[in-house]
């Protein structure tokens, strides 16, 4: 069985789209949702999955011990889905290679500290590009820099804005995150 612990701060797209996607497999199992946020549409997207959540308390999630927790649903893959919180030393430590995120660019480019969501798009635009796209990444200390896994990329059309290339790249999100997490899992 692969459990698979999604993490997620906003709409939850993405996580939808991965529920949707294992909804008829029955060697996927998702235990949790942890989310940094009680706002998150994802908590919604969560329930009508019927899959558990978990509101994450910020000092708690620094401490090591919070490892034991993440430890109870022996995750097979960690999945970031738009999670905005920096992950700590002693998760990535504690699942090295396990730990994946997407991010809505095509990295090293437009990635870091503040390079999330609409700043992405936003930056992207600024600076004129003619690309941009997906990146998936494995998670080490720092942000936005593990190696990467997959990379798709959308042109850039005259009058783009930030708010429909957000769309364009949601929708690449959607149709590869999923297909990256298959090719991750064990058979056994
Ligand atoms: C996605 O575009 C994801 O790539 C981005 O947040 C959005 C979440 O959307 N993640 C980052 O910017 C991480 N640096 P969603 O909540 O609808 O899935």
């Amino acid at each position: 069985m692969n459990n698979i612990l999604l993490l997620a701060s906003g709409g939850g797209s993405n996580v939808r789209a991965i529920l949707d996607y294992f909804k008829d497999r029955n060697d996927v199992n998702f235990p949790m949702i942890i989310t940094n946020n009680p706002k998150a549409g994802v908590i919604e997207v969560a329930k009508e999955y019927g899959v558990d959540v978990l509101l994450l308390n910020k000092r708690i999630f620094q401490e090591e011990l919070f490892i034991d927790t993440i430890d109870i649903y022996k995750p097979h893959l960690i999945v970031l889905a738009g999670f905005l919180w920096k992950i700590p030393d002693y998760m990535v430590k504690g699942y090295a290679n396990k730990m994946i995120n997407i991010h809505p660019a095509l990295l090293p480019n437009y990635g870091g500290v503040g390079m999330y969501g609409h700043h992405v798009h936003e930056a992207v635009i600024a600076a004129n590009e003619k690309e941009s796209g997906i990146t998936v990444h494995v998670v080490n200390e720092h942000y936005d820099e593990g190696t990467v896994l997959l990379q798709k990329k959308v042109k850039i059309a005259k009058g783009e804005t930030p708010e429909t290339l957000a769309d364009k790249v949601l929708k690449l999100e959607h149709t590869w995150y999923s297909k990256v997490i298959d090719s991750l899992l064990t058979t056994e």
